[in-house]
């Protein structure tokens, strides 16, 4: 069984269709890569996946995401359950008005789980490649790290709500070539126990990344598959123009 599986998703806000009859399956243990085009859809399909599109009002969501199986827009689904098991990193970094270690500690705590332990911060700032550089100011705020560290702080918050998915929608696109590395670096270090999805409009990105890739254009799934034949033998036109630079 796939771990997301996108079954007919119409979104709709006023009289614009921006998501067309989307479907696809969203395995587990690897990093998927939506890209496309500005404008084409990628982060409405991104939010979709874990209810955040439910923040807007006057978007109208028809169809199913199946989580494990069960569709989290059904009536049994609960949204901040949902939101604990598929995490969201933005494109910029949003750190909480409090010291390094409490923005880790924050989601733990609201959430119930009983680690919260100066550990549990270590642990969960490792996982994120940013212990070292921060290890002697945990109290410090966190507002005070640079951009990419802010970054990957913003990582490790997504991570110590222990979720089981990642969404991330371009989550480089704000860094320094630097802190791209490190941040890409720990993505290929987390997929064997995440299911990441990854939206960037850097192809370079998808390539370095992605196992699997989903190509957008204009509100349609176009293509979608494994990395390599994806970027080797696309198989649609609009994927080959995309893939060559003649439509950006
Ligand atoms: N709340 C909204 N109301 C109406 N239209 C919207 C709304 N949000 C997004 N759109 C439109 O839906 C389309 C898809 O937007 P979306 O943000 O998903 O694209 P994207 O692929 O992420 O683009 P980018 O690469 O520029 O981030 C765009 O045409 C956008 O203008
Ligand atoms: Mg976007």
């Amino acid at each position: 069984m796939p771990h997301i599986a996108i079954r007919n998703l119409n979104v709709q806000c006023g009289d614009h269709q921006i998501l067309k009859d989307v479907n696809c399956d969203i395995p587990d243990g690897c990093i998927v890569a939506i890209v496309g085009p500005s404008g084409c859809g990628k982060t409405t399909l991104l939010k979709s996946l874990n209810r955040l599109l439910d923040l807007n009002e006057d978007a109208k969501i028809q169809g199913q995401v199946l989580l494990d199986g069960s569709d989290i827009y059904g009536e049994s689904s609960d949204v901040l359950s949902l939101r604990k098991k598929v995490g969201f990193m933005a494109q910029r970094p949003y750190p909480l008005p409090m010291s390094i270690q409490d923005n880790v500690s924050f989601g733990p705590k609201i959430h119930g789980l009983p680690d919260t332990s100066h550990g549990m911060v270590e642990r969960y700032l490792r996982l994120a490649g940013l212990w070292e550089e921060v290890k002697d100011r945990l109290d410090s705020p966190a507002a005070k790290l640079s951009i990419g560290q802010q970054q990957r702080l913003a990582l490790a918050r997504t991570l110590a709500v222990e979720p089981e998915v990642i969404l991330a929608d371009e989550p480089t696109s704000a860094l320094d070539p630097i802190s791209v590395k490190i941040v890409e670096h720990q993505f290929r270090l987390l997929k064997s126990q995440y299911t990441i999805v990854l939206v960037t409009h850097i192809l370079r990105q998808a390539r370095r990344l992605a196992d699997h890739v989903i190509f957008m254009y204009s509100g349609e799934l176009v293509e979608q598959g494994p990395a390599e034949s994806f970027f080797a033998a696309p198989k649609d036109e609009r994927t080959r123009a995309y893939l060559s630079g003649e439509i950006s």
